[in-house]
């Protein structure tokens, strides 16, 4: 079969020629005689420090490609800084995919390998690969190594929501506070907790979209650029087996990665990215499926927030594979990775070489620890919880509800010793869904108000239509679908309306009759609190974004195109 490429490469005519002359700077003459043009889509950026070492993987990425007999193209794409990015880097995830998708398809390459790391930029890139349905890899430019402050390892994340509540509660110092800033990030690499960077890596591998192995080799780690090398050669394979993503990537490969999430104790986010992806696939998989297949699921990696360990560990643990191997029986068998191998033919020679960090089926850090999923009258298209990231004893809980109508009315309010707030309220917060901000950004897990912290509380039960951090933990209902902005029942809550949450039940209910709910019109402070945005992508998105039970894709970007282009450029 011809490759791609040869639609701009081949022949004598005046077109070829310019797509060859332009392209040829120094290459060789057969650089364009079919030889797999391999682009390795890069979201390395000074503005997303856990990607900023992307360039010098790339380097091997590039030797593994010449090595095969291809030509390695590296194509900067959008990158998105989770830290760094305002309003929430979640707001341009699909503009990321939409971007990278156009360009691989306008591009004349035949395979892409996908340098991707901080939280958005896999998932952006594993949409914009469904999409385009080219021969693709994924390499995850890996977690930082384990920094320490005061004699304890310092969890990104985690550690700065623990630290910070600490100084609220007045038992840290702002002194201390502001030293350990500088210990926090000790390397290259993205969130070493099993965060959203952390769980998309090891969930893309459990996929099959990343070599087995690969995922969660530490940023510095010279296995990396090994790594890195050997995926570029197996780019120039995947073009001649023409193994698109659309070949391997079945309902099964997502029951894979379903099991795997619960396993590691992975972030919520996963759940909407997940669906995102399966939506540009065609694969059906419904928000349902996570509680279904991933629920009664033990966690068995001990990493933070969840339980102790950071990333740097799990990979001296024996890394995922090994974590694979203890739910083995768990797993689709069929399933195929992106090396044509089956993921389960991976498990055979792998050992846990530390039982603390992956524990044994027979002692799990939590027995049944997948995402759960919430209905009722307050969540009728869903919500999640992480039991894992709860307290055990507010997992079934009745409160007043006390209500926020935006994060600046929570932040102007939450910390006024006059609000009517106690232990067993239930914090709730709306405008914060995909439409409604814009964005859906990671403010579920509400900071506790400052007296009740003073009080020693640690924990409430906490209500969002937004997402959280997968390094935060708490007893929080968060991706409340439909969300308030989009009409969703959370619009006309009021304070002193009951709360019932029952996680074992999968059910969230606010206690008013149907009739009563029916009857209710959301204030106007409600509604002028959501985003209603004039011109640019924020208009398009919010015209067009999705709920987050369906993965908070834009309407108009499920599904695939291919790459075929139709017509030329001169
Ligand atoms: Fe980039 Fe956490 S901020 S992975
Ligand atoms: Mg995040």
């Amino acid at each position: 079969m011809p490759l791609r490429s040869a639609q701009w490469y081949a022949g004598e005519d005046r077109n070829a020629y310019i797509h060859r002359a332009w392209m040829r700077r120094g290459r060789p003459a057969d650089a364009f005689t079919g030889r797999p043009q391999i682009a390795i889509a890069n979201t390395a950026s000074d503005l997303t420090p856990c990607n900023a070492h992307l360039t010098a993987v790339a380097a091997a990425v590039r030797n593994g490609v010449y090595e095969a007999g291809g030509i390695p193209l590296e194509l900067p794409v959008l990158s998105l800084g989770e830290t760094q990015v305002r309003p929430t880097a979640m707001l341009w995830r699909n503009l990321a995919a939409m971007a990278t998708e156009e360009m691989l398809r306008a591009n004349p390459i035949d395979g892409v390998v996908l340098l991707g790391g901080c939280d958005k930029t896999i998932p952006a890139l594993l949409m914009a690969a469904a999409s385009v349905d080219l021969p693709s890899v994924v390499l995850p430019g890996g977690p930082m190594l384990t920094g320490t402050f005061q004699g304890s390892a310092l969890g990104c994340g985690t550690d700065v929501w623990r630290l910070s509540e600490e100084v609220r509660a007045g038992t840290l110092s702002a002194e201390q506070f502001a030293r350990s800033e500088s210990a926090m990030i000790r390397s290259d690499g993205h969130c070493n907790t099993m965060g959203t960077a952390s769980t998309m890596a090891l969930v893309a591998e459990a996929l099959g979209t990343i070599v087995p192995g690969v995922a969660g080799i530490p940023a510095p780690d010279s296995r990396l650029l090994e790594a890195a090398h050997r995926t570029g050669r197996l780019a120039v394979d995947l073009v001649a087996a023409d193994r698109r993503p659309s070949t391997f990537l079945t309902k099964d490969s997502f029951h894979n990665a379903i099991v795997t999430l619960a396993a590691i104790g992975g972030s919520t986010n996963a759940v909407v990215h997940l669906l995102a992806i399966a939506g540009r696939l065609g694969v059906d998989l419904t928000i349902d499926d996570f509680d279904r297949i991933g629920a009664r699921v033990p966690v068995l990696v001990d990493l933070q927030p969840a339980g102790r360990f950071l990333m740097e560990d799990l990979h001296r643990a024996g890394g995922l594979l090994a974590v694979l191997r203890e739910v083995r029986d768990l797993l689709e068998p069929t399933a195929r990775t992106v090396t044509g191998r089956r993921l389960v033919d991976y498990l055979d020679d792998v050992t846990v070489w530390d039982p603390e960090v992956i524990r044994p089926r027979s002692a799990p850090l939590v027995p049944e620890g997948g995402i759960a999923v919430l209905r009722g009258n307050l969540a009728p298209a869903g919500a999640l919880i992480k039991p894992a990231a709860a307290s055990p004893e507010l997992l079934r809980h009745r409160g007043r509800a006390v209500v926020f109508d935006s994060i600046e009315d929570f932040h102007a309010r939450i910390d006024d010793p006059a609000l009517d707030v106690d232990a067993d309220s239930v914090l709730v917060l709306r405008g914060c869904g995909p439409q409604g901000y814009p964005g859906m950004p990671e403010v579920s897990n509400m900071p506790l108000p400052r007296k009740l912290l003073a009080r020693g509380v640690r924990d409430m039960v906490r209500v969002c239509d937004g997402r959280m951090s997968g390094t935060a933990y708490g007893t929080v209902v968060l991706h409340v679908a439909p969300e308030a902005a989009a009409g969703g029942p959370l619009s006309v809550v009021r304070t002193g309306d009951m709360i019932v949450l029952d996680a074992a039940a999968r059910r969230i209910d606010v206690e008013l009759s149907d009739e009563e709910l029916a009857t209710r019109t959301p204030a106007e402070a409600t509604i002028a609190a959501y985003a209603n945005p004039k011109r640019g992508w924020e208009r398009l998105y919010v015209d067009h974004v999705r709920q987050a039970d369906t993965g908070a894709d834009l309407d108009f970007l499920v599904g695939s195109s291919g790459s075929a282009v139709s017509r030329e450029s001169h």
